[in-house]
């Protein structure tokens, strides 16, 4: 029953058959995960349990149910929260999407559970040329590893290789590049790297400061200070088109330009992190919608990939041994990866009037609209929530499919990370309530009659969903209607979320 790709390779079989078995196998496994919700006691024993065994605190204090639905998650406790944080950029097309769960399912019925670099199956081939396919003319390569931080090292390795003995690198100010000895020293955040032994050959350059009409030239001159001073020692330079970690910079296309023409000019590496970025802003590589792909020479991407991979021009070709490593990812990984890749193609996602684009821009526009609605308390919650992540979602609601959404079996709700108690929650859903009638965004009283029906209210989070939703022709892939602000277009100045 094995299909063949266009090379000849052999494809996991995928018939209907094979898919039939899997949507049975995915619908036995929902099945028992619904009806084992924890209790509250016991939900608080798991968490404080994982939080002994890490030797610190989580983050956000949630335990998946292993389960969800776009930007819905379900929790251990059986509770439903928003998920506005795509599980920190890896949830593309939003929790247990059934096309993706499906194609994991038959990959995971074989065999080989990781694929090395020594023994590579089909998926590894057919994510590599996904990959590639979009990349650019001047990509010929593709190096796949399973985390952002390891194909980070690897591009590091490639550049350092190629412009030995050089060995300096620049990096913009507010940089995150991962957590390896090497990226905790590019990453601009001292406190990821106390106690760390440094090799000092990190040099920064500041980042797009909108509110300088100097911006661009600062940075130029920095840059051109560096490699004056170090003359034959830098080897390249790593660009962040979309800054995460030191807040949600970006900048105009003008701004990476002049920095990219000085490190041509000075023939050193530009190396861009898509680690973030990739499959978010309306191009599979943001290099590509910030229109700067001829300056590319080495990309690496990660988190909605569900692995990673270093892509480089043939100049940056390793010498055998430089990089390797036991495994490219796993199968799973490789095989959801190239499917994901094939959707946003084939579904139209991609492109300056793709979904992604359009909906990011719609969510930006009506975002800051109910911003300007409400009061500084909550202008407060909807501008810095990106440190809650999950937003409490506290009614059991049919989506427009018909389904009813999984959870909110007890009726507990409320920011889960320690910062906003229940009580909060519910003055918060009042005081909502009744500026929603007044701006006529929704009616209270609805919400009122429906909670003594028993189902609840809408949320504040929930109805921005609402607001965002308006409008859509579609409902699938809800997660894709809710990014998390990154699809940003070129030539727009900075939209710092924090
Ligand atoms: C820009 C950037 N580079 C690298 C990384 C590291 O990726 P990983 O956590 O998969 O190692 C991240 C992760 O947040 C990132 O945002």
């Amino acid at each position: 029953m094995a299909n063949h790709n266009s090379n000849g390779v052999k494809n996991r079989p995928d018939t209907s058959r094979v898919r039939q078995a899997a949507r049975e196998l995915l619908a036995a496994v929902a099945e028992e995960i619904d009806e084992g919700a924890l209790s509250p006691k016991a939900y608080e024993r798991t968490l404080r349990e994982i939080e002994r065994l890490r030797g610190q605190p989580l983050f956000y204090r949630a335990v998946s149910g292993g389960t969800g639905s776009g930007a819905r998650v379900r929790l251990a406790d059986g509770t439903t929260r928003i998920d506005f944080i795509s599980g920190i950029g890896v949830y593309g097309f939003g929790h247990s999407d059934p096309d993706l769960l499906e194609t994991a399912v038959v990959a995971a019925a074989g065999d080989a559970v990781y694929q090395g670099h020594l023994f590579p199956g089909g998926e590894y081939l057919k994510l590599s040329k996904a990959l590639l396919r979009h990349a650019g003319k001047q990509m010929k390569h593709v190096w796949l590893s399973i985390s952002g931080s390891m194909a980070n090292e690897n591009a590091l390795k490639l550049i350092l290789q190629k412009h030995a003995p050089a060995d300096r690198i620049i990096v913009f100010e507010g940089a995150f590049a991962g957590r390896t000895l090497a990226m905790a020293e590019l990453t601009d955040r001292p406190s990821y790297r106390e106690g760390l032994p440094l090799r000092g050959n990190v040099l920064h350059v500041p980042f797009f400061d909108p509110s300088d009409p100097h911006s661009i030239e600062r940075s130029v001159a920095a840059l051109e200070a560096h490699l004056k001073r170090h003359p034959g020692r830098v080897a390249g330079m790593l660009f962040e088109l979309i800054q995460g970690e030191g807040g949600f910079n970006t900048a105009p296309r003008e701004f990476f330009s002049a920095l990219m023409e000085c490190c041509r000019s000075a023939k050193i590496a530009v190396w861009v992190d898509e680690v973030q970025t990739f499959a978010r802003t309306g191009e599979l590589y943001a290099y590509r919608t910030f229109d700067l792909e001829e300056y590319i020479d080495v990309a690496t991407v990660g988190k909605a990939l569900q692995g990673s991979a270093v892509l480089f021009r043939k100049a940056y070709k390793p010498r055998p041994g430089l990089i390797a490593g036991t495994f490219a990812g796993s199968t799973v990984g490789l095989a959801v990866g190239a499917r994901i890749i094939e959707r946003l193609e084939s579904d139209g996602y991609l492109g300056a009037e793709g979904r992604i684009a359009v909906l990011g821009r719609r969510f930006e526009r009506r975002l800051d609209a109910l911003r300007k609605r409400l009061s500084r308390q909550y202008r407060r919650m909807l501008g810095n929530r990106s440190d809650a992540g999950f937003c409490s979602l506290r009614r059991i609601r049919r989506n427009r499919n018909g389904d009813r959404a999984r959870g909110v079996r007890r009726g507990r709700h409320g920011v889960r990370n320690g910062k906003q108690s229940i009580e909060d929650s519910h003055a918060a859903s009042r005081e909502h309530d009744r500026r929603r009638t007044r701006s006529g965004l929704y009616d209270a009283r609805k919400s009122h009659s429906a909670r003594r029906r028993g189902a609840g209210t809408l949320d504040l989070i929930e109805a921005r969903r609402r607001i965002c939703d308006r409008g859509r022709a579609s409902t699938q892939d809800p997660c894709m209607k809710l990014p998390c602000s990154f699809n940003q277009v070129p030539n727009s100045s900075n939209t710092s979320g924090r």
